[in-house]
């Protein structure tokens, strides 16, 4: 915010709090308000519900304190990151402000349509005042959402508290769901609805029942995921196995860690979102994370080479030998199962995006083209349907290394998904 917007805006802010408090303080003139500051109230007496302006307003609202907050902000990824730039029906809930305060007042799945003027996640985002009566838990009455959070990888089907302030987060970050409505069927010539959710493996009860992974069907959590994980949930869980979700810092919230003292030689903590670490040591003694993330991350990649092992799984090494790993789907967009050996049958084999812009709106005509051609990737694939079981460790895999800080939402949650997907891989070969 500008610094003369700012002025301004606090001294609206001012002569508002003066009409919402005290009204019979403030002179209306024929050119407006002119109203004066709200006068402190004696012993409480004068605001509202006994509150006076200063006690219950300038806990907050100081321009020093407001001014701290925007420069904190500044350097959080909200600000820095890409978001903006994903205004489009699929993303814009998460990705923009405007996005995100159209879905929390609708209830719906996506944004009614593409918002090329969205901005990003700001103050007004997180921020609304659910009521003035300052007592008790301010916090709560300041955010924009703190209900239980609708899960999106099923449609807002089922509502979860993961806790008061933890819910306006989970909003967003959590598993993503669909990202496409239609796909062009080539040999039909026509558009044709687009079902890409069941692959995501959450609730199934046999191991071995078999499941084809089709070409354009994902089961990827996106990278937000870290809610699910914090919670213990939404991971494969093998049958017959248990699992802990609760850990130690269980009863946390994002914020005691997210937004803890705001530390400036490093500037983390407090609105810039950034883990102020320092505030670890207080009972950690030192670095508690390096250990624990090397620990998950080497299961990480023990799973990933198992799976490559019984090709459900290819391994990738870039040009900057970067090894990345990716799952090899058994069946080609249409149902058809890929070969082991190559041949000359042409298979639908990719779906690409081709979407369009509607000369007329402006906005995103979504839709995508299903490639046809000879299979390129025979060699790699396992020639039979996947057990629940290979489905599974495949999506933990992705679960787990989707996690950008591999695992610290709750390591033994994510060790025990790994470890058993790992043991059911080496005991059903
Ligand atoms: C616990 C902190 C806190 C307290 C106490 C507080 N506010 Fe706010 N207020 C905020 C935040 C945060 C915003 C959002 C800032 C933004 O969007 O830039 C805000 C925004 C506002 C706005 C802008 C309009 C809106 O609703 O978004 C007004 C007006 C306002 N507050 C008035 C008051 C008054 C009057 C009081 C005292 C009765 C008060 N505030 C007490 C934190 C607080
Ligand atoms: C409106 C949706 C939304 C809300 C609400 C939200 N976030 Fe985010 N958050 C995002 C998106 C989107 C990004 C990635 C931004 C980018 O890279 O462009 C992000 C990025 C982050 C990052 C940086 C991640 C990184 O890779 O460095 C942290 C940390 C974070 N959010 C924590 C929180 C916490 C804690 C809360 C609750 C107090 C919260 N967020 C609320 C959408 C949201
Ligand atoms: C359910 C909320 C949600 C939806 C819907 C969503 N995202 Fe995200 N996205 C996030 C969050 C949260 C992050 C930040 C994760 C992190 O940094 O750990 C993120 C991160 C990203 C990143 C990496 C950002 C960076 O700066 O590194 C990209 C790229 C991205 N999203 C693209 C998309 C696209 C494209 C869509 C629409 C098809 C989409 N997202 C829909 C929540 C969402
Ligand atoms: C990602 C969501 C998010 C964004 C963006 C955000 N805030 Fe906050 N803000 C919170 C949360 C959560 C709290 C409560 C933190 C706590 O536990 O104390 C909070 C607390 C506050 C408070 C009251 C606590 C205090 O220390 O005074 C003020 C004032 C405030 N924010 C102002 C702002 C301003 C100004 C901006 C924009 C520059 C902003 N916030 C952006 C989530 C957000
Ligand atoms: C016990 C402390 C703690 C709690 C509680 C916590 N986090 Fe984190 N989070 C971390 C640490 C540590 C990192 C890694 C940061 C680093 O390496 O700088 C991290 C990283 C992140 C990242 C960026 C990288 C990633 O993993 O994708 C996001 C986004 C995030 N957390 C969101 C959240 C949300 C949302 C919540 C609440 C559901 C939450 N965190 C609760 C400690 C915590
Ligand atoms: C009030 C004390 C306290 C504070 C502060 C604290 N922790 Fe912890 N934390 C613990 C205890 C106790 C354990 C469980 C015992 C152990 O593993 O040392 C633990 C365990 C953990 C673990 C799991 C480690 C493992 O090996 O399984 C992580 C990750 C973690 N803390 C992250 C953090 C982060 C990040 C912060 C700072 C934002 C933090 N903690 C601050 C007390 C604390």
């Amino acid at each position: 915010m500008k610094n003369l917007q700012k002025v301004f805006y606090f001294a609206g802010l001012l002569i508002l709090a003066s009409f919402a408090l005290l009204p019979s303080c403030v002179k209306e003139g024929t050119q407006g308000p002119a109203g004066v500051n709200g006068i402190n109230g004696v012993n409480g007496t004068d605001g509202l519900n006994g509150q006076d302006a200063n006690s219950s307003c300038l806990v907050c609202h100081t321009i020093a304190n407001f001014d701290n907050k925007i420069a904190q902000y500044h350097f959080s990824k909200h600000y820095t990151g890409t978001s903006s730039s994903r205004f489009t029906k699929f993303c814009a809930r998460c990705h923009t402000s405007e996005g995100f305060k159209q879905i929390m007042g609708s209830g719906q799945y996506v944004v009614a349509n593409d918002m090329p003027e969205a901005n990003r996640i700001n103050c007004t985002t997180c921020h609304k005042h659910t009521g003035f009566d300052f007592s008790g838990d301010t916090v709560s009455q300041i955010l924009a959402s703190i209900s239980p959070v609708f899960l999106n990888y099923n449609k807002n089907q089922i509502a979860t508290d993961f806790g008061s302030i933890n819910n306006l987060c989970v909003n967003c970050h959590q598993i993503r769901g669909a990202t496409s409505l239609t796909y062009f069927d080539v040999a039909q010539n026509k558009s044709v609805a687009f079902t890409q959710l069941p692959y995501f493996p959450f609730y199934n009860t046999d191991d071995n029942a078999s499941v084809k992974y089709q070409v354009g069907r994902s089961f990827s959590v996106h990278d937000g995921n870290q809610s699910n994980l914090f919670a213990g949930i939404n991971g494969y869980e093998y049958a017959g196995k248990t699992y802990t979700r609760i850990w130690k810092h269980s009863a946390n919230a994002c914020t005691d860690c997210h937004m803890n003292t705001f530390n400036p030689a490093d500037s983390t903590g407090g609105h810039s979102l950034k883990v102020n670490k320092a505030e670890c040591t207080a009972c950690h003694g030192s670095d508690k994370l390096t250990s624990i993330q090397s620990l998950i991350s080497g299961k990480v990649v023990a799973l990933a080479e198992l799976l490559v092992a019984r090709k459900v799984f290819k391994k990738t090494t870039n040009t900057q030998g970067v090894v990345s790993y990716s799952a090899v789907p058994t069946h080609d967009f249409f149902g058809v199962l890929f070969p082991t050996a190559q041949d000359t049958i042409k298979y639908a084999i990719a779906l690409a995006a081709a979407n369009t812009v509607d000369p007329k709106t402006g906005l995103v005509i979504y839709t995508n083209n299903v490639t046809i051609g000879v299979d390129p990737d025979y060699s790699k694939r396992i020639g039979r349907e996947w057990k629940y079981g290979e489905l599974g460790a495949a999506y933990n895999y992705g679960y787990i290394n989707s996690e950008l800080s591999k695992g610290v939402h709750n390591p033994p949650y994510a060790l025990q998904i790994l470890q058993n997907s790992i043991d059911w891989l080496n005991a059903n070969p």
